[in-house]
């Protein structure tokens, strides 16, 4: 038995512990293992594959990246593709596919899937927004970089008196916001799924003044939106998978300016970007990413293919992933309440 492995979408930290898991369970099972390099574009053209032995998996697991490197391609997009992908499984004998990644990875897992190839998922995205899953791996290492930055800029914040509105990712969910602002203590916290209007942000910031609070930190995640201030992309080019970049929108800049206008409190603007990504993982996405890539290569085993190792509570169980990639997981809004009790 061959299986392939490859990772796709954005990168994050855990990416190699999830190879790495993936190898070694395999070759305990005397199996063999292929990786197709940068994400849908190993399996494209004749394929870009490389051997995976314990001895290339030696070491990586606090490595962040990932060795197999990635990329957005969607194989979807073009019927030639789709053709392709299908025919390389053949040509480099390839059994069952891991697939590591988020939706737009795992929802081509699924796919290919339905048209008969023997596919199974990981569930890996630092923005957390796969559905039936409790975590993702790549969160907890980024929301860990994310409070390690809001507890560095609470104290030039406070000794400068000013506002700091510091932008982080997640596309159209704010877990990255919401937990990473919870536990850096956010004074405000702004999330595409609810949208405030930046009147209502001014007017807590004047409120803790008032309490002689003479400075802020404002957490706002780079999909966020206001109903009384419009914030365009510079840039509505979308990648393979229908994306526009969220970072163009400048969301962070837009809403320091705009406090500072209505507030007269000097603001500042930093945008944490792919910081969010870099480095190694936490201790939470080691364990998650050994489990969930373990868990992978036992779904193989027993031929329950088309299926992801999920988080539910203590236990890593097996979901289809039609289901994963069905709708996307918004946060939950009771924790983004709660952050206000804080505010
Ligand atoms: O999906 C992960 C993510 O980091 C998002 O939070 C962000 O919008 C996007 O990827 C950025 O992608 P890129 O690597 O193309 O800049």
């Amino acid at each position: 038995m061959k299986i392939g492995v490859l990772t796709g979408g954005g990168d994050c930290p855990g990416l190699n512990a999830a190879i790495r898991a993936v190898v070694r369970s395999a070759e305990s099972g005397g199996w063999s293992v292929t990786g197709f390099l940068n994400g849908w574009a190993g399996l494209l053209g004749e394929g870009i594959a490389r051997p995976l032995t314990s001895g290339d998996v030696s070491g990586i697991l606090p490595l962040g990246g990932t060795i197999l490197g990635t990329s957005r391609t969607n194989p979807l997009r073009q019927q030639a593709h789709v053709d392709q992908v299908i025919t390389n499984f053949e040509r480099h004998g390839i059994d069952a596919l891991v697939a590591i990644g988020g939706d737009d990875t795992l929802s081509v897992a699924s796919r290919l899937h339905d048209l008969g190839l023997k596919t199974v998922g990981v569930p890996k995205t630092m923005d957390n927004d796969l559905a039936e899953t409790d975590a993702c791996i790549g969160f907890n290492s980024a929301v860990t970089i994310v409070v390690d930055a809001l507890d560095k800029l609470h104290t030039t914040a406070s000794s400068h008196h000013r506002v700091m509105v510091v932008e982080v990712m997640g596309r159209d969910a704010g877990w990255v916001a919401t937990i990473g602002g919870l536990a850096g203590g956010a004074d405000y916290i702004l999330i595409p799924e609810v949208d405030v209007p930046v009147e209502t942000v001014c007017d807590s910031l004047r409120r803790r003044r008032q309490r002689g609070k003479d400075f802020s930190v404002v957490v706002v995640s780079e999909g966020a939106k206001f109903p009384d201030v419009p914030v365009e992309p510079s840039d509505s080019t979308t990648d393979a998978f229908g994306h526009v970049r969220l970072d163009r929108r400048n969301v962070g800049e837009v809403l320091a300016r705009e406090i500072e206008k209505r507030t007269g409190f000097e603001t500042r603007t930093t945008v944490l970007g792919h910081l969010q990504r870099g480095g190694s993982p936490t201790v939470f996405d080691r364990v998650l990413a050994t489990r969930t890539g373990v868990a992978s290569v036992g779904y193989i085993a027993e031929g329950r293919f088309g299926h992801l190792g999920a988080l539910r509570g203590n236990d890593i169980v097996p979901v289809p992933l039609k289901a994963v990639v069905a709708r996307n997981r918004t946060v939950d809004l009771d924790l983004w309440r709660l952050a206000s009790t804080f505010y």
